[in-house]
């Protein structure tokens, strides 16, 4: 069971921040996401926030109906989010914590200080059919309270490995990713299917995809930014390769 190829869910929301920036319908995310089916990703990844800054009502309903792959919604903890879920009914309901000023998923959900917040949304989610994740932070207590909610998944937020990583802190960015690599496995004796995800880029993904734990990331902020210079489809395929050649390394 470990070492199995890792999945790569695709996140389109910044091609539709691309298009909000103008307003209209160009570039369009459901087109990338049927590009990102072609180059291989295995899933798509949508975050309908809030105050609507990417993905739109519409591009989540489109994209139930048009795409293939399995949709991973993200959604915050909320009823307008839960109602939205219920009808799009997607494959998985990410739950990210959500606030308003920020620019993008600030650290994890607490996922043991809102129990009784998310039991009951987990719970019907789930007999909705949707498979519901926690986007947590790599942590024994957070990864305690996803099993006491139900929830079958959680994805450990990469963010501070790939900024730690990308301020060039070496062996800062080497502890941070042996606390992923310990909550991975940790996850998983409990019994969780373990993601990652978040700040993702080609010189991050392979040390996250040695960790033979994981059974999926989610990357879009760094794939549609290297889209601009090399082409989406080209970005996806060689994030594959790494992630593959990463995988490949893997010690369980
Ligand atoms: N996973 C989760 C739960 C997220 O909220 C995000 C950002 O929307 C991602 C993964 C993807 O992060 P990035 O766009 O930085 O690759």
């Amino acid at each position: 069971m470990l070492s199995q190829r890792l999945r790569l869910g695709v996140n389109i929301d910044h091609v539709a921040t691309i298009r909000n920036a103008r307003g209209g319908r160009f570039p369009d995310p459901v087109r990338a996401a049927h590009l990102a089916a072609q180059a291989g990703a295995d899933g798509i990844t949508a975050h309908l926030r809030e105050d609507r800054r990417h993905i739109s009502d519409h591009d989540i309903a489109r994209l139930s109906k048009e795409i293939d792959l399995p949709l991973n919604f993200e959604m915050a903890a909320t009823e307008e989010m839960l109602k939205i879920a219920l009808e799009a009914r997607p494959h998985a309901a990410c739950i990210v914590p959500e606030k308003r000023e920020e620019r993008t998923t600030e650290g994890g959900l607490d996922a043991r200080g809102q129990h009784n917040h998310l039991k009951p949304l987990i719970a019907t989610l789930a007999d909705n059919g949707t498979r519901v994740s926690l986007f947590i932070e790599a942590d024994k207590a957070q990864l305690d309270a996803a099993v006491a909610l139900g929830a079958p998944v959680v994805e450990l937020h990469t963010g501070r490995y790939c900024d730690l990583h990308n301020d060039g802190d070496a062996k800062a960015a080497a502890l941070e990713l042996d606390r992923i690599r310990e909550a991975a496995r940790y996850g998983v004796a409990l019994g969780l299917e373990v993601h990652a995800g978040h700040g993702l880029a080609f010189d991050t993904v392979e040390g996250v995809a040695a960790i033979p734990e994981l059974t999926e990331l989610n990357i879009g902020h760094f794939l549609v930014g290297e889209g601009i210079f090399i082409g989406l489809e080209a970005a996806i395929r060689e994030m594959r390769r790494r992630m593959d050649a990463g995988r490949a390394s893997a010690r369980p």
